[in-house]
């Protein structure tokens, strides 16, 4: 009872990291339980029967309610200062379960066309084959927004900041556009996590994650979240995921749970280390444009200041090159790497990089990615949690082989 009683009291406070949702059993373990278990029992046939009628609230199956799961779903809520929560096996089965519960043939989506590939590909592949219109605009242009939403809308989607080339879409203003028109506003806010940015403070009605990056932060399992008022929650979220099942592990859950934990301290550690890799990166000569939201010199920099409270853990950067090396120079550069790890995943510990161009964004067509500044000697860093000077040296030294005669 005491942990639920300050559970409630720190809405949106950091303790809800560490104890929000806490629900302990009878024998009072100090870390949360992890109930590995696909079913639950009943007492009679009569308990089974009410329970299924909703005349009785308890855990009936875990596709959709699991004690552990349900801790991980309180305290991202808590965190966020939203009514619910309900977890996902991935971030992407989060954005698909959003738009597939809400969505209806004949509906229509406005999203930003700076999107992660898969969600692009849900946006662009999917939904068009069940009927529903589709329109993408510049995120960083309001009037794009405002032409797109003179249209009756359902959705508007975006990323901000966007993978990989940190874009920011001004997330105040896009809801008051987007409730003009009735239209509920989905924020992924992977890049920012919720340390750095909030969106439901910023009018923003539903917040998806993939709490892979940041959240589990340390490499180990995958799983999303989905965060909104009760009512989107209980009636439409819940009763898909009930039925189709994009439910989360509770092991996995459980991980999250440790990773939030200590997520604070993770990001906060992280952004101080991108800063320096930052400095470091303004300073070489062999760098020819960088992407980080809280350098002074990013186009998107006020807005930035505005809505986030720090500039991420990750940053893009293009290396110069000879006109039609610019994928060698930056495979060279990747190749040369010693501490850093080439990996797809982003927001762990451990330093990671990636090449935009021909892994999360090969899908794209030439001039999808040129249009999103997406370019062959761009690379895009996830800093992490070692020591500073050895990934600015490793950034360095693998700089000096790929530029060397
Ligand atoms: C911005 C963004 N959204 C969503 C996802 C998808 O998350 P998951 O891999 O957990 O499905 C990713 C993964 O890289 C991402 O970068």
């Amino acid at each position: 009872m005491l942990t639920e009683k300050i559970w409630m009291k720190n809405k949106n406070n950091l303790t809800n990291l560490v104890r929000g949702g806490i629900n302990r059993t009878s024998f009072s373990e100090t870390s949360e339980s992890i109930f590995l278990t696909s079913g639950f029992v009943y007492d009679t046939a009569e308990e089974a029967e009410k329970s299924f009628k909703e005349e009785k609230e308890r855990f009936m199956y875990s596709r959709f309610g699991n004690p552990t799961v349900d801790i991980f779903q309180k305290r991202m809520a808590s965190l966020e200062g939203a009514e619910a929560c309900w977890a996902t096996s991935s971030g992407m089965s989060a954005l698909f379960t959003i738009l597939m519960s809400y969505l209806q043939k004949g509906d229509r989506v406005v999203s930003g066309k700076a999107l992660f590939g898969s969600c692009h590909y849900i946006i662009t592949e999917i939904l068009p084959k069940f009927g529903i219109e589709i329109e993408l605009v510049d995120g960083s242009d309001l009037n794009q927004w405002e032409s797109a939403l003179k249209k009756k809308t359902k959705i508007v989607f975006f990323e901000t900041p966007s993978n990989p080339c940190l874009e920011i879409v001004d997330i105040k203003s896009v809801s008051k556009l987007a409730h003009k028109n009735g239209a509920r506003v989905v924020v992924d806010n992977v890049f920012a996590t919720p340390i750095l940015q909030k969106p439901l403070e910023l009018g923003a009605d539903i917040i998806m994650y993939s709490a892979t990056k940041h959240i589990d932060g340390q490499g180990r399992v995958l799983g999303g979240a989905i965060l909104s008022d009760e009512d989107f929650c209980k009636n439409v979220v819940k009763p898909f995921i009930k039925n189709t099942g994009p439910s989360i592990s509770p092991f996995n859950a459980w991980v999250l749970l440790k990773g939030l934990e200590t997520l604070d301290l993770r990001v906060k550690k992280q952004v101080e280390n991108t800063k320096e890799v930052l400095k470091f990166l303004k300073k070489n000569k062999n760098i020819k444009k960088i992407y980080y939201p809280f350098d002074e010199n990013f186009d998107q920099y006020t807005l930035a200041k505005k809505q986030m409270k720090g500039g991420g853990t990750i940053l893009s950067f293009e290396l110069l090159s000879k006109k039609n090396l610019e994928k060698t120079t930056a495979f060279k550069f990747l190749n040369n790497l010693n501490l850093i790890d080439i990996s797809n995943n982003l927001g762990d510990s451990k330093t990671l990089i990636t090449h935009p161009y021909t892994t999360t964004h090969h899908r794209l067509s030439k001039n999808e990615k040129n249009e999103l500044g997406i370019s062959e000697n761009m690379v895009r860093l996830s800093v992490g949690l070692e020591e500073v000077d050895d990934i600015i040296n490793d950034i360095d030294s693998a700089i000096k082989k790929a530029y060397a005669k």
